[in-house]
Order: structure tokens, then C-alpha cells, then sequence
């Protein structure tokens, strides 16, 4: 009797909020999943995913690397499946001006946010040119519309996202491969902790739910439409950004990012 194998998700970055969330939506669509992140946790996540039936294998390893995306992939093709949806959502924040920043933590924004996700990107895309079918999510932000006072090199890095999802779509369009940028506003995760970013203003104001952005961009992946902007103020947000002068957006987001607003 033949096994009838389950498509295949890859999720970076889904030990915790939007990343678990997505791997939730496309454990419940009946996909089999491929999670990674760098801490232990993804272990947890692998198993209450396992819950919903599906199979799930996880990964421990550092996504900021070249060698850790290259064990991702080998992980992947080691199990002789292809990958139907690939999310690529790993990413950090760092607050704080970056004058003050520690080398080694911007640069491991720029390694996670960008090096990481197009070189992950660019080895499944090339397997899915190959067989002409694939849906790519990569999460980029709504901070890549506005220069980030105090979160200076993270929005530079989702602006970069921004870009680089748009420029892909278009190379691949008429090959059976969309590309879809998830550009979420303030999100409940452990984002602005991780950030060292409590005592901002972003920080304590409300924020959209993990859960509603994961489904936005699921949702979208799967129209194979361009991008999405979650929520209406988001939506309002980016609107208006694109007729806002920078410097006037970098002053607004002061008042966000700055430490010591969270009041
Ligand atoms: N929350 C927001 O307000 C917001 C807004 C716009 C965009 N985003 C973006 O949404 C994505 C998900 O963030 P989140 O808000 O859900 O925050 P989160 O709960 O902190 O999740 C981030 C995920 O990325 C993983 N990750 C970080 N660095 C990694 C590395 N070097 N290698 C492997 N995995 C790594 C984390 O795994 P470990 O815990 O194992 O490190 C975690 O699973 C990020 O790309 C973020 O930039 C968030």
C-alpha cells in the first residue's frame, strides 16, 4: 500500500510568537513541518505541534550563521522531501542608540534578519524554480518604512526585507514560486524584551496578537499576494509613512523607541 506523504512547511524561527504561530496554522492545514530556532525551546514547540497529528522534526541552530542554515537545508534534503511553503521569520530586534550598541549584537541582527533569511531563501528557492511550485512568507516589518530612532539597524534590516521580498517576486513571477513579505506592526512576543526595549513606549502600548499577524500572513502566503500589512492602524501607519518625510518619521519614531518612554 502506497503512503500518501503530507506537504511540507518550513517554519525558522517558530519556538515562539509569530513563527509558533504560523507553524500552528500550517500544522492545522495538515502539513508536515520542519521547525527551527536557536534555543531549546523549539523542542517544546516540536511537541506540542506533534499534538495536532501531524510530523514534526525541529531544529536547534543558529539561523545568524551560514553553517547553521546550511544544517537546516541538509535536514530538509536529508529526508528526501521538497518543500512546499517555506517561512522564513527568524529575527531580532535591538533597542538603544546604536552608538551604544555592542558590535556583536547589531551584527547579529543584520546576520539573523538578512544574511541568514536570503541565504535560507535562496537555497529552497532554487529547489522550488526547479520544480515550479513553492510559496514563500518571508517577515519583514512595517519598521521598514520609517528610519529606526533608537532601533536604528533593525528597521534597516526589515527595510532591506521589505525590498529584497518585492525585487524575488518579481524575478520569479511566471515560475510557479510566489514570494509574500508579512510586515507586522507591534506584536505581543518576546520581541521588545529580547530588544532590551521594556522601557520604551512600544513596549507598552497594545499591540496586535501573535496569533491574528501569523494568520494575516498565512493567509496571504497562500493568494500568493505580494505583501500584507496586519491590523488597520498598521495599515493606516505605512500609508501614511510613504508621504511623511524621513526626518520627520525618525522623530516620531524617537518618541516610540526611545528608553525611558515607557510611561
Ligand atoms: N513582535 C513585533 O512587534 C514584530 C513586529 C514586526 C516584525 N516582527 C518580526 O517577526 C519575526 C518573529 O518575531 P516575534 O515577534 O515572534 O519574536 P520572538 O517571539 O522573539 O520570536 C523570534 C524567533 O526567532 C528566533 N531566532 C532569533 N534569532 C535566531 C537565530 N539567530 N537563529 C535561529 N532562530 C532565531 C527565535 O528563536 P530563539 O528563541 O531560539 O532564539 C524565535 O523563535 C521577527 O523576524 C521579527 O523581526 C516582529
Amino acid at each position: 500500500m502506497s503512503v500518501v506523504k503530507r506537504p511540507l512547511a518550513v517554519i525558522t524561527g517558530a519556538s515562539s510568537g509569530i513563527g509558533l504561530e504560523l507553524a500552528r496554522l500550517a500544522a492545522s492545514k495538515g502539513y508536515d513541518l520542519v521547525i527551527a530556532s536557536d534555543e531549546p525551546e523549539i523542542e517544546t514547540a516540536a511537541t506540542a505541534l506533534r499534538e495536532g497529528g501531524v510530523e514534526v522534526v525541529a531544529l536547534q541552530a543558529d539561523l545568524a550563521s551560514v553553517s547553521g542554515v546550511d544544517d537546516l537545508y541538509a535536514l530538509i534534503t536529508s529526508k528526501g522531501r521538497s518543500v512546499d511553503l517555506l517561512m522564513a521569520n527568524a529575527g531580532r530586534g535591538l533597542g538603544r542608540g546604536f552608538l551604544d550598541q555592542d558590535i556583536y549584537a547589531w551584527r547579529r541582527v543584520v546576520e539573523t534578519n538578512i544574511t541568514g533569511t536570503v541565504y535560507l531563501v535562496q537555497k529552497v528557492g532554487r529547489d522550488m524554480r526547479d520544480r515550479k511550485v513553492g510559496r514563500i512568507l518571508i517577515t519583514g516589518s512595517i519598521a521598514g518604512f520609517m528610519p529606526g530612532t533608537f532601533q536604528a539597524v533593525y528597521n534597516g534590516t526589515k527595510a532591506f526585507l521589505n525590498s529584497f521580498s518585492f525585487a524575488l517576486r518579481n524575478e520569479l513571477k511566471d515560475t510557479g514560486v510566489s514570494v509574500t513579505c508579512l510586515m507586522p506592526g507591534p506584536t505581543e512576543t518576546h520581541f521588545f524584551e529580547r530588544a532590551d526595549m521594556l522601557d520604551t513606549k512600544v513596549a507598552l502600548d497594545e499591540k496586535d496578537t501573535a496569533s491574528d499577524v501569523a494568520l494575516a500572513g498565512f493567509e496571504a502566503m497562500m493568494k500568493g499576494e505580494g505583501d500584507v500589512v496586519s491590523g488597520w492602524k498598521n495599515k493606516l501607519q505605512t500609508s501614511l509613512a510613504s508621504v511623511t518625510p524621513s526626518g520627520i518619521l525618525a522623530e516620531q519614531h524617537r518618541k516610540m523607541a526611545e528608553p525611558g518612554t515607557a510611561r
